[in-house]
């Protein structure tokens, strides 16, 4: 070989080099721009649905094939409006900003509400989200104020906020007086944010707060967690740990895994507590490493569904659980989204892939419902409750917000 060859070859050698991987990039970006336009047709065809000119009923999932929709009474009402910005963010598109301020600003009023503790998913979905986008003044005022509202639910006594008002236990043995769940480190981040634009820093105190009394009384020693803890409202002492959805009080219910894999990983976003940051990745590791994790990423509602060594509540009381047990589009997505932030922490890498491999899994055939059908909803196959036998393998609201949040974050990390 001359001098010249071999330099000839070297060059052609560092060019693919260069060549390669921006090919891989724009596969990368392919499949992450023909994903939001699926998801875009879903929400057009969706909205299509609601001619009214100020929303009043919000998708949320199916029944027999119909859509359901709640009132401003409910938790989800949030998502939609958030799957909106989220297709505004991805295409700037003039239209989609309008739509979505048309479905976010009809939740204004909530900005007030203090009978349970899901303003947070309600108004930082929608608001939050609105204000990311546009940074309009307004929206930020009516976010503090939802904190606000937050805040009235948190007691010094307990040490967290209290998520429901009473209600009794499945098997009535116990009456939940100041009854906490999993899902409610979801509603921090609002109260960080809260901080973060006042200056204020009860909201966030009140956050961390929380996150460490849950972090000492909700979480067994494999760091899976209860789904509900009850507190003494007049002393702070644990009074019963139990579920309310999941499959028995000593089972690891897979969506509450997702809210606390995302919650104490927003958690260490906001505190730069590395305690948070290592909590979480131990949450994420008994997520990524359980047995009873399928091949594609999408959990069974409940990892011990119908083990041994796990008693279903008392709600089966007389009904048999399907010998199939269905899988949660909307644990995986919650928990994806959660692995590609974890991703971006110090010593997170090993959860780039595993979130990478969830988000294909959800965007497959599998679970991605065809154009004009799952009533326009984007995932299929989640679950609300099956202990009271509620939105059991259907589409829902939640794992479409987190599916498409999911790969924004999958977007920006092909940025960095
Ligand atoms: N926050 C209620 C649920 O996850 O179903």
């Amino acid at each position: 070989m001359t001098r010249k060859t071999i330099r000839l070859t070297l060059c052609a050698f560092a060019s693919a080099l260069m060549v390669f991987p921006s090919a891989a990039q724009s596969k990368k970006e392919k499949f992450i721009d023909a994903q939001f336009k699926i998801a875009e047709q879903h929400l057009t065809n969706q909205t299509d649905n609601y001619p009214e000119a100020i929303p009043s009923r919000y998708p949320r999932t199916t029944k027999n094939g119909k859509i359901v929709a709640t009132n401003l009474r409910d938790w989800t009402e949030g998502f939609f409006p958030g799957c909106l910005w989220y297709i505004y963010e991805a295409n700037k598109e003039q239209k989609w900003e309008e739509l979505a301020l048309k479905w976010t600003l009809p939740m204004e009023k909530l900005q007030y509400l203090k009978s349970h503790h899901d303003i947070g998913f309600l108004m930082y979905c929608s608001y939050g989200n609105a204000y990311r986008l546009t940074k309009n003044e307004a929206y930020k005022d009516i976010l503090v104020q939802s904190a606000k509202s937050l805040c009235t639910r948190f007691s010094e006594t307990t040490g967290c906020i209290k998520s429901w008002n009473y209600r009794e236990s499945w098997d009535k043995k116990h009456k939940w007086f100041y009854p906490v769940i999993i899902d409610n480190m979801m509603n921090l981040e609002l109260l960080y944010f809260a901080s973060e634009v006042t200056g204020d820093p009860t909201y966030a105190d009140i956050a961390t707060k929380h996150a460490d009394t849950t972090m000492k009384n909700q979480f067994r020693d494999d760091y899976s967690n209860y789904h509900v803890v009850n507190y003494v409202p007049e002393t702070g002492e644990v009074e019963h740990r139990g579920t309310c959805q999941g499959y028995a009080d000593n089972s690891a219910w897979s969506r509450g895994q997702a809210w606390a894999i995302y919650g104490y990983t927003m958690v260490y976003r906001m505190t730069k507590d590395e305690k948070y940051l290592d909590f979480a990745m131990k949450l994420a590791d008994y997520w990524l490493e359980h047995d009873n994790l399928p091949k594609d990423m999408v959990p069974y509602w409940d990892f011990n569904a119908g083990q041994p060594g796990y008693t279903a509540a008392e709600w089966i009381n007389g009904r048999t659980l399907d010998a199939v047990i269905p899988r949660d589009a909307s644990a995986a997505a919650v928990t994806c989204s959660a692995l590609f932030e974890l991703a971006t922490f110090k010593g997170g890498k090993k959860y780039y892939k595993p979130a990478v491999k969830t988000l294909k899994s959800l965007a497959s055939d599998a679970y991605t419902a065809p154009l004009n059908t799952n009533c326009n909803f984007i995932l299929k196959h989640s679950v609300g409750t099956i202990p009271h036998n509620n939105e059991i393998d259907v589409p829902l609201v939640y794992a479409d917000y987190y599916y498409l949040e999911a790969l924004h974050r999958y977007e920006a990390s092909l940025k960095k």
